[in-house]
Parts: C-alpha cells; structure tokens; sequence
C-alpha cells in the first residue's frame, strides 16, 4: 500500500450504515470494517453485504481513509465467504485469532482466490496475540508473506482464552500475560519489518487514559493505535505524529549524511550520528503526511 502508514485505525461494526457513514469523516487514517466480534452469529450474512455496499459506494471517494475489513478467523469456516463479499474492493484484510505465520499464508492463498493479485494490491494485518498458540509461535510471523503489512495485539481473547479475570492491575497497568503480549507483538512487528499497531483503549470516555496510553505506545515503537469510538481519534493521530523537534532532528541528520556522499558516520552539533541515527531519521520523515 502506498503513503505513509495509518497512525489511526477505527473500528466500525460492518452491519451498522450510520457507523460506517459517520466514521469516514472521523479523521481515521484507515476504517476496519467488522464482520467478526461486533457482528452477532445470525447477521453475518447481512453484514457482509452492508460492508460489500459501503465499499462499492465509497471507494472511488477522492479524499478518503483506508477501507479494510476485519474477516471472521479461519477456524470458523467463514473467511472465505467473508472474502467473497468483501473482494477485491477492500484495501486490506485483519485476520483475527491467528496462530502463526501458517495462517497469515493461508489467508493470503484466500484472498488470491477472492480476486487479490500482487502483495501491493491488498494487505494483511494481524491480531498475533488472540491465542496461547500465537505467543509461543511469534517468530513465526517474520517472513510470513509479502502481503503481511502490520501486527497488532488483543487482551479481550487472550484473557477468554487462559482464564484471566482482568489485563489491567488495580492501577490500570498491564498484568503479566497481556504486557508479554503488547511487547511480543511489537518485537515480532519490526523483525518483520512491517508495522507495529497497538491494540484498542476501551473505555471511549476516558480521554487522559487514552492519551496516556498513545503517548506510552509512541515512545515504546508502536506506530499506529486502533480505536472504538471516533472520539478516539484526534487524540490517537496526535500521538503518532513526529513532534516538530523530531523533525527538524532528523532533517538535520538527512542532510548531514546528504552533505558528506558516502559517509558512514558525520558530526551534527558535537555529536557523533551514524547508520542506526539517519534510518531513524529517515523513519521519522517518512511518517509525514
Ligand atoms: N464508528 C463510527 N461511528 C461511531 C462509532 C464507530 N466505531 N462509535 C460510535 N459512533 C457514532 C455513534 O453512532 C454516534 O453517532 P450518532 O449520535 O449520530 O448516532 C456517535 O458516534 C456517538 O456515539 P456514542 O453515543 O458515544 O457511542 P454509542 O453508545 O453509540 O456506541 C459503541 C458505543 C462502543 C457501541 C461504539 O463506539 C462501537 O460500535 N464501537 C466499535 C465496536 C467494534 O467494532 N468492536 C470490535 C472491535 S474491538
Ligand atoms: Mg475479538
């Protein structure tokens, strides 16, 4: 996918018109259109053709965000149908609930089956952390396909799946099991060189909580953040935005290393910068939008 990366991803229930219609103009760099965990058993069906219609309708749009769809995960037998609805006008595909990088390369033989051509025509996003199996098989994301473009994390299934009573200590902090997860999850996302999205903040109404947790999730690597709720957004862009000192940090190391062709190492302001500094820098710049 072209341009730089969502820093925002918006969940909307696929079965709900008046969602989807408002969540266009949220502000949300990219929209997941759910036909999994929002949508009940009995309206799959309608689900599927309401996301088919709004993305027939709102794909040639100019000025737009990214439309993906969140699919049904492979072992309820409903993905391909899913898929058949929903492609090839989809941007991208989250699969839900994968257990290895077995899974990601067989969503990807389903989507060249529903109409996907090249690795740049449609992208894969995973939640990596929805089962036990997933944690003890991370590694085996890296490499997993061309089409994979991005992890991310979910505590609600983990903590269905291992029995937790709750993620979150009396602070609000991350137990164990679901820190192991947001941090696996992020590691394996840059071994494999694709992006690193940190799970959603639930309770839509608090806005320091959730700013907080962007602002943690920015500084620790993650570049993007999924929200519920468009009052999410604006807070969540914001975080994922280079600062202007970051900016002009890594425009005066880019022009460094342009200044002196075929250096490995130069000197900005006192300060010795090498290889690791200017591909930060040039991550940096390529987040401006
Ligand atoms: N996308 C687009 N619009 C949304 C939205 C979303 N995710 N969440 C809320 N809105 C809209 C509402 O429709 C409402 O608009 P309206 O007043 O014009 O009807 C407005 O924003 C304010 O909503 P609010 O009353 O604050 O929330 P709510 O009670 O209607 O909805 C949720 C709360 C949690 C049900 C809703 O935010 C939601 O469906 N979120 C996504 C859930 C999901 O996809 N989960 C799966 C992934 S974890
Ligand atoms: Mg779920």
């Amino acid at each position: 996918m072209d341009g730089p990366s969502p820093r925002s991803y918006l969940f909307v229930p696929a079965i709900d018109g008046r969602k989807l219609d408002k969540a266009l103009d949220s502000g949300a760099d990219c929209l997941l259109i759910d036909l999994e965990d929002s949508v009940a058993a009995g309206a799959k069906a309608e689900a599927r053709e309401t996301a088919r219609q709004f993305l027939a309708a709102h794909v040639g749009d100019g000025e737009r965000p990214r439309l993906y769809v969140r699919v049904n995960d492979l072992g309820t037998g409903l993905t391909a149908d899913d898929l058949a609805a929903v492609l090839p006008l989809a941007e991208g595909i989250m699969l839900p609930k994968a257990n290895s990088g077995a899974d990601v390369q067989t969503l990807a033989s389903m989507i060249e089956a529903a109409g996907g051509r090249d690795a740049d025509d449609i992208g894969i996003i995973a939640i990596a952390t929805e089962t036990p199996l997933a944690l003890l098989q991370m590694s085996s994301f890296v490499d997993a396909h061309p089409r994979l473009e991005g992890l991310t994390w979910g505590a609600e299934d983990l903590g269905t799946a291992i029995g937790a009573s709750s993620a979150r200590d009396a602070s609000g902090a991350f137990t164990g099991p679901f820190a192991l997860a947001r941090n696996l999850a992020l590691i394996a996302a840059h071994a494999a060189g694709v992006q690193a999205i940190d799970s959603i903040y639930a309770d839509f109404r608090d806005e320091a909580g959730l700013a907080r947790e962007a602002a943690d999730a920015a500084r620790d690597g993650f570049s993007a953040k999924m929200a519920i709720h468009p009052g999410q957004i604006a807070a969540i862009n914001a975080a994922f935005a280079p600062s202007p000192e970051a900016i002009a940090e890594a425009s005066a190391i880019v022009a460094a290393f342009d200044a002196n062709p075929g250096a490995g190492v130069v000197g900005l302001d006192g300060r010795m910068v090498d290889r690791p500094h200017l591909l930060r820098a040039q991550k940096v710049l390529a987040r401006l939008r």
